[in-house]
């Protein structure tokens, strides 16, 4: 019966391979438990092999006892393992290292500038009326800036913008109306055009003024344009802007380049007219510089004046953006200080 020991110690090696390999493939204490009977339990196959022992010819039995006792050893060590590491495993789900009562991390979420909110509405705004949004070099020449506007140089309406040199006959724009020169040199009527834009001037930096502001130009120019088109305009624009209540009236006004010219003022949105230190008591505000477009600048700029007739605006976004959210200082709005913006965004 010499067979009997090896093929005994042969079943014992191949049920310790497939015993350690259930027990380490065992995702969860029920497949762990299912190992532990199927291998060390009463009626499992290591219990049964041991049983098998008591055939084995007599001076081989203390050897192939041992190697049962060690196959048990071996599965009981690496079922206890096993155990421990998803005992452990279970407790990291119960206690997770993640808090998850703690607040969460905050994201940093960028805003468009109150300032680009406006111009960009005011573009779309003017947009569904036929305008296109150009754009134009902020270091300008003289004779864009005053001369083609009907500005003389030696005219107090020159010094009435205090104006950055950068050399002879070169600055830095006054505003984006030199734009209109450059617009109608560059193209042929019918002219619909929006200019956003950074003008600059020597001003103090203070609560209604800046050294370098956005302004935004119109211009319209056709045969037949006249002053009910370019009301009907403004009004549209004023009821779409401010809303459908805000009511704005045209007050005489001069400008070199815009005969007849005129102020666009709105009921004041913070007091609805009634008066407030937004609108210094009169309910109303200015929002834009118009007008009708002064023959001389057709002429500058080689239009037929007899032919074409014009209406301009200028505004300031700034002030816009500070009557719309009740801004008290402009400086608010160029400091760049991302808790106070941080409000618009
Ligand atoms: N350029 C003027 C300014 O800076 C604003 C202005 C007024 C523009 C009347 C115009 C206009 O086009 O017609 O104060």
């Amino acid at each position: 019966m010499t067979g009997t020991a090896a093929s005994l110690l042969e079943r014992l090696a191949q049920l310790e391979g497939d015993g350690l390999a259930a027990i380490g493939n065992a995702g969860n204490g029920e497949a762990l438990e299912d190992a532990r009977v199927a291998y060390l339990g009463r009626n499992g196959v290591l219990a049964d092999a041991m049983g098998a022992i008591g055939t084995v010819e007599p001076e081989r039995r203390p050897a192939v006892g041992q190697r049962a006792n060690a196959v048990k050893q071996a599965l009981s060590v690496a079922l206890e393992a096993a155990s421990t590491a998803l005992a452990a495993a279970d407790a990291d789900a119960d206690h997770p290292t993640i808090d998850l009562t703690l607040p969460g991390r905050r994201t940093w979420r960028g805003g468009v500038h109150p300032v680009t909110r406006v111009i960009d509405e005011i573009c779309e705004i003017f947009g569904d009326m036929g305008f296109t949004r150009v754009q134009g070099p902020e270091i300008e020449t003289t004779w864009y800036n005053f001369t083609a506007l009907n500005i003389s140089l030696d005219h107090p309406a020159a010094d009435m913008m205090d104006t950055f040199y950068l050399d002879d006959g070169v600055i830095l724009r006054t505003h984006t109306s030199p734009m209109q020169a450059r617009v109608m040199e560059a193209s042929e009527p019918p002219v619909r055009v929006l200019v956003p834009g950074l003008a600059y001037r020597r001003d103090s930096f203070d609560p209604s003024h800046a050294p370098a502001f956005e302004q935004i130009e119109g211009l319209a120019v056709d045969e037949g344009v006249d002053f009910v088109e370019f009301r009907s305009a403004i009004q549209t624009f004023v009821r779409r802007f401010f809303g459908v209540d805000t009511k704005s009236r045209f007050r005489p006004s001069f400008y070199p380049f815009t005969e007849p010219s005129a102020e666009v003022d709105v009921t004041c949105s913070v007091c609805h007219g009634s008066g407030c230190s937004t609108c210094k008591r009169t309910g109303w505000i200015t929002i834009m510089g118009s007008g009708m477009v002064d023959p001389a600048v057709f002429e500058a700029v080689g239009y037929d004046p007899e032919r074409y007739t014009g209406y301009a605006f200028g505004m300031g976004p700034a002030r816009i953006a500070m009557v719309r959210h009740g801004i008290p200082d402009m400086r608010l709005l160029y400091e760049g200080d991302t808790a106070f913006l941080e409000q618009f965004a």
